[in-house]
């Protein structure tokens, strides 16, 4: 069976990791740079692009240690070639590269959505396409048709911001830092998910896109009001999130028939989420899978485990590959009404 290395610096996380063809998960590791952005509110491209090129190579090396595997055994290289911010893109693509000509191994220039989209099968042997997928992480909100490897059919997208985006701006505003969504879990496990009435932005609309600006303005005017307790704004701000999530994806199996719901990305990590839309998938008659928690936010085991997938169906990419800030899945889905640049 094939090794892979996957390699992922598209955001605020640097990963590395070694998996094979039949979904070991030699080693792995991830440095976040939590402690580095957070004085901003949010991450700062430069500063995130800078931190990847220093530690990576390290991380390589560590890599390779644990799982006691030399350089040379290592079958094909998958790096992240977008989307997300492009100076980091970039470290990870050109290390990609390097390592490709040094060790005449093929390339494989994963697209990050795709990592999140295919990581279910990683540890989910029986999870066949197509499956409808919830992809919620900080750049993105979608409901996708997984077809196969590569061929996605978008049935929804966010026309503002991203989930992950609106846990942040809610963190924000509630003086919680970043990342949001981890404090805003954390802290709504104290509050009552009813206390503060908060809009449920698209709910009962026929397609199934999703909204969440809306949703900020209204937590920005209840923390201005100072009526409630922050653990209270918390809860009812998750539960409207969750609520929204639930509707939209329900008005999203009448588009499809595939027979398993599947949640990806990082807001995937919120429990309260998972344990949702497990409820709606078992009330519709859909099967439900979602990955670990460690394996929906940012990782390297997902770039490796797409890469793998490419890998087996002889999708190799040349030297050429581009880095891209914007990658959408579906690259024939139409802009929708209200969006701005995000697909
Ligand atoms: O997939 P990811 O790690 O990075 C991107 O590709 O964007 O997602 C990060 C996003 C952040 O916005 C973070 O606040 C959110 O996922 N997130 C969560 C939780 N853990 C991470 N949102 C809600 N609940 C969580 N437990
Ligand atoms: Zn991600």
């Amino acid at each position: 069976m094939p090794l892979i290395l996957g390699l992922e610096s598209s955001c605020d996380d640097s990963a590395v990791a070694l998996v094979s063809g039949d979904r070991q998960i030699l080693a792995q590791a991830v440095v976040g740079q939590d402690d580095a952005h957070r004085p901003f509110g949010g991450v700062v491209p430069e500063i995130a692009a800078r931190a990847h090129v220093d530690i990576l190579p390290g991380l390589i090396r560590q890599v390779l240690a644990e799982a006691d595997v030399g350089i040379g055994e290592v079958d094909a290289i998958a790096a992240t070639a977008g989307p997300g911010l492009i100076g980091g893109v970039m470290v990870a693509l050109l290390a990609g590269k390097g390592l490709s000509i040094a060790l005449r191994k093929p390339l494989l220039a994963v697209n990050h959505l795709e990592g999140h989209a295919l990581s279910p099968r990683l540890v989910d042997r029986d999870l066949a396409f197509p499956y409808l997928l919830l992809l919620a992480s900080g750049g993105h909100c979608q409901l996708l048709e997984v077809r196969g490897v590569g061929d996605y059919r978008r049935l929804a997208t966010t026309i503002d911001d991203a989930a992950g985006e609106a846990f942040d701006k809610a963190a924000k505003l509630l003086g919680l830092g970043y990342p949001g969504g981890p404090a805003i879990e954390a802290l709504a496990r104290d509050g009552d998910p009813t206390a503060v009435k908060l809009p449920r932005p698209l709910v009962g609309s026929g397609e199934p896109h999703f909204s969440f600006a809306g949703l900020k303005g209204a937590v920005q005017r209840e923390v201005a009001g100072g009526k409630h307790r922050p653990a209270d704004v918390a809860a009812s701000f998750q539960q409207a999130v969750m609520d929204c999530m639930v509707d939209r994806t329900r008005v999203a199996m009448a588009a499809t028939d595939a027979p398993t719901l599947v949640v990806a990305g990082g807001v995937a990590a919120n429990g309260a989420l998972r344990s949702a839309l497990g409820d709606l998938a078992s009330a519709e008659g859909r099967a439900f899978s979602v990955p670990p928690a460690w394996l929906c936010t940012d990782n390297a085991a997902m770039i490796g485990w797409a890469g793998a997938e490419r890998l087996a169906l002889g999708m190799i990419d040349g030297l050429d590959a581009p880095a891209r800030a914007r990658w959408p899945l579906d690259q024939m889905a139409e802009k929708v009404r209200g969006a701005g640049a995000k697909a």
